[in-house]
């Protein structure tokens, strides 16, 4: 039997969600590139897109707006039980806890049917957000505002971090792109691991943390917060070279670089690469743009890597004044979209998910009693 260490190269299902083309280099979401996506769509276009398969028309667009702007709200207890966590926890935590929380408090918890998951998967788009921006506020002692229904989700997620505060346009508009261009991604390990959890027909609300819970690793969403720490230690364009050239030295691994599916240039990295250079002309601070571009390029004349999504989004939220422990956060709170379209895909013809592993270890030993047990260790040691 092959074995395909981390899954590399097989097909685990047949989707109509999205097309990575890790050759051209090319992203499609049912359909539509991301490149016209991202100029010209919403992220709630892309959610509608997502999950009913086709762009939506005004009213049905309308309605997931309505429908979004009455559910940003969190259950008062949900407020309470954040209000009594550590202020030291991680974000990510913060939101796979509170997220997992929220089934207790869905009138459709135990609900399986697609209706019932769209209801839920609707709230949990329009939570999510609110977590986050809720715990940045708590762990600060600012205040918790209630968020507006007219907002749409990167104006809430703004709005309701800043203590309600109105974000700006550009503000908005940027964050709005980011999200679009996060929201789905085929079989990433992350929505890998909700299919695997709606398959064997648990709930919403398990699958998606349980998608949380693997975003939140560096090697998958977690990069975006591991190179903000790197920039912000890098501090000057002129330590860039000696820096990077000490870590491949060192055999470290660049954060936001490289991809296990795109073998040329990741298509979402150009629109964040744009978005990172022209927030830092507007707020008159291009070096951390600047430091961005001269790690892209050794990285390529040294090693040949490519960045990836994670790369540049570091220098778009540290533009707009996000928090660096919230990047990963933020991730999530676009990738919602993809996970539940996967979830309800995978309900629609489910099949358990359970592969097979190449048995390595031993056979054939015989039960040792426990007072006979320490020979045993002493003669293998
Ligand atoms: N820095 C240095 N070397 C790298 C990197 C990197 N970021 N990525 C790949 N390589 C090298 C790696 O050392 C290996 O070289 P060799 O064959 O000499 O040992 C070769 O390229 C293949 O890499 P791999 O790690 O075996 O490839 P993979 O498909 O298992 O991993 C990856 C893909 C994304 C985990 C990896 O590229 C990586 O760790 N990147 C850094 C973390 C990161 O940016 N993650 C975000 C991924 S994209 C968006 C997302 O999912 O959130």
């Amino acid at each position: 039997m092959a074995v395909n260490r981390g899954l590399e190269d097989v097909i685990a299902a047949e989707s109509s969600i999205c097309k990575v083309d890790g050759e051209k280099g090319h992203l499609i979401y049912r359909g539509y590139d991301i490149d016209d996506l991202a100029e010209h769509s919403t992220y709630e276009e892309v959610v509608y897109l997502l999950w009913f398969g086709r762009l939506p028309v005004k009213e049905e667009l309308d309605k997931l707006h309505k429908e979004l702007g009455a559910n940003r709200k969190l259950p008062e207890d949900v407020v309470k039980a954040m209000r009594m966590w550590p202020k030291e926890s991680v974000p990510m935590e913060v939101l796979r806890t509170a997220t997992s929380m929220l089934s207790m408090y869905d009138p459709d918890a135990n609900e399986n049917d697609r209706a019932a998951n769209v209801r839920k998967a609707t709230r949990l788009t329009a939570q999510m957000p609110t977590i986050v921006a809720y715990w940045d506020c708590i762990r600060n002692g600012r205040e918790v505002v209630d968020p507006k229904p007219n907002h749409s989700t990167a104006a809430s997620f703004l709005y309701l971090l800043h203590s309600g505060k109105e974000p700006d346009e550009v503000a908005v508009k940027s964050l709005d792109m980011a999200l679009i261009l996060h929201a789905e991604h085929e079989l990433n390990a992350s929505t890998f691991a909700a299919r695997v959890a709606a398959g064997t027909l648990s709930d919403m609300h398990s699958a998606v943390t349980a998608a949380i819970g693997a975003l939140k690793g560096p090697l998958h969403g977690g990069a975006n917060q591991e190179v903000i720490k790197m920039l912000l230690e890098i501090k000057e364009l002129n330590n860039v070279e000696p820096y990077i050239k000490k870590m491949f030295a060192d055999r470290k691994k660049l954060m936001g670089f490289g991809h296990r599916v795109y073998k040329v240039q990741d298509p979402r990295a150009f629109h964040l690469r744009k978005m990172s250079e022209a927030l830092g002309k507007r707020a008159n601070e291009t070096k951390w743009y600047e430091m961005s571009a001269r790690v892209e390029q050794l990285a390529k004349e040294e090693k040949k890597l490519n960045c990836n999504v994670d790369f540049y989004s570091a220098s778009v939220y540290h533009m707009l004044g996000i928090p660096s422990d919230l990047f990963t956060p933020i991730f999530a709170i676009s990738r919602i979209a993809g996970w539940a379209a996967h979830i309800l895909e995978q309900l629609s013809d489910n099949r358990l998910i359970r592969p097979e592993a190449e048995y390595t270890g031993e056979i054939n030993l015989k039960y040792v009693p426990i007072d006979k047990r320490e020979e045993l260790v002493s003669a293998k040691n």
